[in-house]
């Protein structure tokens, strides 16, 4: 456990290559203790972690708070829609009110982009970014990283996929960093209107990433492929004709991964929309990580949890 500590995780690209390969090794650690028939360690005791949710989350939020509880920290969650917010109190006076009561560090998401960037320059209290509208989800990066190296054994030189709504999607924004640091090679693919106009051409810039519009040369020789849900509730208008027709081209199904290696895995943030970019055989059929990528969630937490939070002194991770 050597990484610097650090008091703001807002993006992936607060860290360096070797402290993302550092966390995935922490977060094998913190695997261990998750299979633990007791799975309860003293290390975070004393510690108060809060959840500011201003945007509906199932995984992201429970994952949270399962990391800081088998940590022993206390996780307080706040519901937004009963807190004083729904009064017209500002985000920062919610958040230093937060800070007043000695909460430790807290995790936040908002629907919009920087909310967490404004937080950390207006306040003292440790943040990290569970999502900020469209623009990054690193903690999802950090798991998605974390999966595929326990599944392949590397990142560097992978061919990674990721099919669909990228023009919406933090996940992918926060993954093309996370990946693109790590060295995979990056072939994006979906409807042209869902592609930032940076990738549709290649660019010095992004010299490891290919757009491809045709979804059967996109998985040709992929390593991961990953579909992303249709954000509708971001979408202004006029992206798509209609989902069907959406997932008439570009739902990932068995048949198109016989166009992939047989090795090929699948991986999905999540929710899923079954049916409509992914189908349900393959959402839950033996190339899916899917499951395995929430599990993996709870560690990579728990190990992220564990750096911001314990810079003071060694702890232990003993029963
Ligand atoms: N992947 C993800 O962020 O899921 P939730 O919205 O359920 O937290």
């Amino acid at each position: 456990m050597k990484i610097n500590p650090k008091k703001y995780l807002l993006d992936i690209d607060c860290y360096s290559k070797e402290e993302i390969l550092q966390i995935i090794n922490d977060s094998k650690i913190m695997m261990e203790i998750l299979n633990r028939k007791v799975k309860k360690i003293p290390t975070l005791r004393g510690k108060t972690i809060v959840t500011l949710f201003y945007e509906p989350s199932t995984r992201t939020r429970i994952s949270f708070e399962q990391a800081g509880k088998i940590l022993n920290a206390d996780v307080i969650n706040i519901a937004t829609k009963e807190s004083s917010s729904n009064k017209g109190e500002s985000l920062l006076n919610t958040i230093l009110t937060i800070q007043s009561i000695k909460a430790d560090l807290i995790i936040i998401r908002h629907p919009h982009a920087g909310a967490p960037y404004f937080l950390a320059k207006n306040s003292e209290i440790p943040i990290i970014n569970a999502g900020d509208g469209s623009h990054a989800h690193p903690t999802q990066s950090l798991l998605d990283l974390y999966t595929i190296h326990n599944n392949i054994g590397q990142i560097e030189n992978l061919n990674i996929v990721m099919v669909g709504d990228i023009l919406y999607s933090r996940v992918a924004r926060s993954n093309i960093l996370g990946l693109s640091i790590l060295g995979a090679n990056i072939t994006l693919c979906g409807p042209k209107t869902l592609i930032p106009n940076e990738f549709l051409s290649k660019s010095q810039l992004f010299n490891n990433i290919t757009f491809e519009h045709s979804l059967k040369k996109a998985v040709n020789n992929a390593d991961i492929v990953m579909p992303l849900r249709i954000q509708l509730e971001r979408q202004s208008s006029g992206h798509l004709p209609n989902l069907e027709e959406y997932s008439k081209h570009w739902c990932i199904t068995n048949d198109i991964l016989k166009f992939a290696k047989p090795s090929v895995k699948i991986l999905h943030p999540g929710p899923m929309n079954e049916g409509i970019e992914i189908s349900s055989e393959v959402a839950h059929g033996s190339k899916s990580l899917i499951k395995e990528q929430v599990t993996n969630g709870v560690a990579v937490r728990m190990a992220l949890l564990y750096s911001m939070l314990n810079s003071e002194s060694k702890m232990s991770l003993e029963e």
